[in-house]
C-alpha cells in the first residue's frame, strides 16, 4: 500500500542556488534577498517587499507600523493562526474575534461592521486556502470607520481577487515560504507594503530599528538607531532558496491547482448526495491550490473519516481551532460577534493531501472517501 503524506516536498531542484551561497560573498539583504525582494514587488504590484524570517514576523511588522497603543482594538476572525492574533497582542492591543462566514470560513464583513467601537483601529484579514475574503465590501467598511486593513495572506502567493494579488488590499499583506506552503524556503515570510507613507519607517523597523538601508543605499554615511525594532532580515542562504522556488512559481501553482480541480471534479457528486460540503470559490476568486478541505456533516464522520483515510495510508488533518475559545484568547482578547460557524464548521474540517507529483494519487483517495460513504 502506497503512504500519501499531507504535504511532501524535496529541495533537489534548489540545491545548486544555496550551494552558491557558500562561494559568495554575503551579506544581509544580499544579492539573493534583492532579487527575491524585486520578483516579490514585480509578481505581486506591492509598492515594497521586505523578506522576513516567517510571516508571523511579518505580521509582527505590520502590527509594529500600524501604531497601536495599548487598549486599542483589532477585529479579527476566531478561525485562524494564532500568529494573525499575538502579533498584536504583543503591542498591547486587543483582539476582537468575529465569526466567519459558511461558504468559505472567510471573515464576515457584516460581522466585522457590527464589532467596531470607538477603540477599534484595523481589521487583519485571512484568505484561508488562498481564496479571497470579500475585499471590496471589508474595503468599503475600513474607508467608512478610518481603519487600517492588514491580511494575512500566509497561503496566498500568487492567489488574485478580481486580478489583483491577495496581500496588496490592505496597507500590509503578510506572505508565509514555509515548508507547509505551496513556495517556500523552509521557514520564511514577506511583508507587502502598499501605503507609500510608511515604506521608509518599515525599512527601519525591519533593519533591526536602524536606518542601515538608507546607509546601504548610499542616502547616509553611518547608521543609527532610529525606532523601534528586530532582526527580521533572513539569511541569504534562505534567500538563495526562495530565488530558486520562486522562478519556478508557475509551474507549481498550475500543478497544484490541476491537483484541486482534480480533487473538485472527482468529489462533486458527493457534495449533492450526502451533505459533505466541499470548498467554494467565489465570483473573482483565482486561488493557488494550496488546499483541498471537505466539510463533513458532523465532527464523528470527520474523524471516522480521517481514521478510514489513514488507515488506507492516507494523512489527512484538521485545521484551525478558533481562538475566541482558547485559553489566551480568551485572556488578550474578546468575542466580538456570534460565533455560530465557527463554532459549527472548524471540527467538521478535514483537509487533504496535496503537493506536486501527487495527481495520479487523487482517483484513489477520491475512491476511497466514497467508498467510506457507501460503507456508512
Ligand atoms: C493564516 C496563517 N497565518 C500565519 C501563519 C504563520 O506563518 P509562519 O509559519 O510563516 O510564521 C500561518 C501558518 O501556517 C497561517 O496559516
Amino acid at each position: 500500500m502506497k503512504k500519501i503524506p499531507f504535504n511532501y516536498f524535496t529541495y533537489e531542484a534548489d540545491k545548486e542556488e544555496v550551494a552558491r551561497v557558500c562561494n559568495d560573498n554575503f551579506e544581509d539583504n544580499g544579492k539573493y534577498t534583492q532579487s527575491c525582494r524585486k520578483t516579490l514587488e514585480k509578481l505581486t504590484g506591492a509598492q515594497t517587499a521586505l523578506l522576513t524570517d516567517s510571516c508571523t514576523n511579518a505580521l509582527e511588522m505590520a502590527a509594529i507600523l500600524c501604531d497601536l497603543k495599548p487598549g486599542d482594538e483589532v477585529i479579527m476572525p476566531s478561525y485562524t493562526f494564532v500568529t494573525g492574533a499575538t502579533a498584536f497582542v504583543m503591542r498591547g492591543a486587543v483582539p476582537v474575534f468575529v465569526d466567519c462566514l459558511p461558504e468559505t470560513m472567510n471573515i464576515d464583513p457584516e460581522a466585522i461592521e457590527t464589532a467596531i467601537t470607538c477603540k477599534t483601529k484595523a481589521i487583519v484579514v485571512m484568505h484561508y486556502a488562498a481564496i479571497a475574503c470579500d475585499m471590496k465590501c471589508i474595503q468599503a467598511i475600513a474607508a467608512k470607520y478610518n481603519l487600517c486593513v492588514i491580511e494575512d495572506a500566509a497561503q496566498c502567493i500568487g492567489a488574485t481577487y478580481y486580478g489583483k494579488y491577495l496581500g496588496t488590499f490592505g496597507s500590509f499583506g503578510a506572505i508565509s515560504f514555509h515548508y507547509t506552503k505551496n513556495i517556500h524556503c523552509g521557514h520564511g515570510g514577506c511583508l507587502l507594503i502598499n501605503d507609500p507613507e510608511v515604506v521608509e519607517r518599515a525599512k527601519v523597523v525591519w533593519q533591526k530599528g536602524t536606518n542601515r538601508e538608507s546607509f546601504c543605499e548610499g542616502k547616509v554615511d553611518k547608521y543609527t538607531w532610529q525606532d523601534i525594532g528586530s532582526s527580521y532580515v533572513p539569511s541569504e542562504f534562505v534567500a538563495a532558496l526562495l530565488h530558486s522556488q520562486l522562478s519556478r512559481i508557475a509551474q507549481i501553482t498550475s500543478t497544484r491547482v490541476k491537483i484541486w480541480n482534480a480533487y473538485h471534479d472527482y468529489l462533486k457528486n458527493l457534495d449533492q448526495s450526502i451533505g459533505v460540503q466541499l470548498p467554494s470559490v467565489p465570483k473573482g476568486c483565482q486561488h493557488n491550490g494550496h488546499m483541498y478541505f471537505l466539510r463533513m456533516p458532523d465532527e464523528d464522520m470527520k474523524l471516522s473519516l480521517k481514521e478510514y483515510l489513514s488507515v488506507h495510508g492516507i494523512d489527512a488533518v484538521s485545521h484551525y481551532v478558533p481562538l475566541h475559545d482558547s485559553p489566551a484568547g480568551k485572556r488578550f482578547g474578546r468575542v466580538g460577534s456570534d460565533m455560530t460557524v465557527t463554532s459549527s464548521h472548524y471540527n467538521r474540517l478535514l483537509r487533504l493531501p496535496l503537493w506536486p507529483g501527487m495527481l495520479d494519487q487523487v482517483p484513489r483517495i477520491c475512491e476511497l472517501i466514497s467508498d467510506f460513504f457507501i460503507k456508512k
